[in-house]
């Protein structure tokens, strides 16, 4: 894959907790109580966890009334997802506001590209429905590396939001130009530092060139049609510059034909609603709603 592209940029390490879980997680003979152990000693992420089993998305009959109730409804899956999210959040997310860019909508066009890369990944040849959480956390981490130059490279990241907004480029291109690497490669690199499954952090580094992840190319191509997605359903995160993209760009990035979009749009629509659960970290976040 890539050598290492962020030698210049410190990355933060993995928090203790999502160590833990993704050791547990990625163990076949791992039990729900050493798991639920595990989540137990982290609060915030066991509150997390029982109010998403008990979210309409899981659509339990009875409450979950305990983290090993919660770890079972959920799935391993689903909590490896959801600590990885809430690690992102909590130890990636800037603090502070950038003009001219909108963390909540960034925030937002992640979890939609999760849920879109999940449901395109599903939808693709012999993938089975409801194995597909790698394709969800990949969808929500793919543009990881905007938050890391964000934090280490305040300046550069303001000059690259800047060239999007002045010259309408993509951001993997002004990145290109005035840091000589991508948010791809430093995703990957820290997805790799934080030692995520070699499946999720191809689906990372290969979302824009999904054709080059050789073993990972279905993944990578569904992150890619979800990234597109995402971009034709929600807002875009740099203020003021127009994206357009159409049903047939998205039909032809994930190879299916375009009325398996629409469906797929349909059902996106819908499990959007039910994750508003994640949807409403956004809101914690500095807004710059206005900035044009
Ligand atoms: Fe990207
Ligand atoms: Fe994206």
């Amino acid at each position: 894959m890539f050598g290492r592209s962020s030698r210049k940029i410190d990355l933060p390490s993995m928090p203790a907790t999502l160590a833990r879980i993704i050791q547990i997680t990625n163990k076949s003979d791992s039990t729900a109580e050493q798991l639920s152990k595990t989540v137990m000693l982290d609060q915030s992420l066991s509150t997390k966890v029982l109010r998403l089993a008990n979210s309409a998305y899981f659509g339990r009959r009875n409450k979950a009334e305990n983290i090993t109730e919660a770890v079972v409804t959920l799935g391993f899956g689903s909590v490896r997802n959801l600590a990885a999210s809430a690690s992102v959040v909590e130890a990636l997310f800037p603090k502070r506001m950038f003009p001219g860019f909108n963390w909540q909508d960034m925030w937002s066009h992640s979890v939609t590209c999760a849920v879109a890369a999940e449901s395109i990944y599903s939808c693709m040849a012999g993938h089975v429905a409801g194995n597909n959480e790698s394709a969800f956390l990949a969808g929500l981490l793919h543009d990881v590396g905007k938050l890391i130059i964000a934090r280490a490279l305040p300046q550069r990241f303001l000059q690259i939001v800047e060239a999007c907004r002045d010259y309408n480029f993509e951001m993997v291109r002004a990145e290109n130009n005035i840091l000589s690497t991508t948010h791809c490669k430093i995703g990957f690199d820290l997805a790799q530092q934080w030692d995520f499954p070699e499946k999720i952090s191809a689906g990372i580094a290969y979302h824009h060139i999904p054709e080059d992840a050789c073993e990972h190319e279905d993944l990578a191509r569904a992150v890619h049609a979800g990234n597109l997605l995402a971009k034709r359903l929600g807002k875009n995160y740099v203020v003021g510059v127009p994206v357009d993209v159409s049903i047939n760009d998205v039909a032809e990035a994930a190879g299916l034909p375009p009325g398996d979009i629409n469906f797929i749009v349909d059902q996106v629509r819908g499990k959007l609603q039910q994750c508003g659960e994640l949807l409403a970290w956004g809101d914690r976040m500095p807004c710059q709603r206005n900035a044009a």
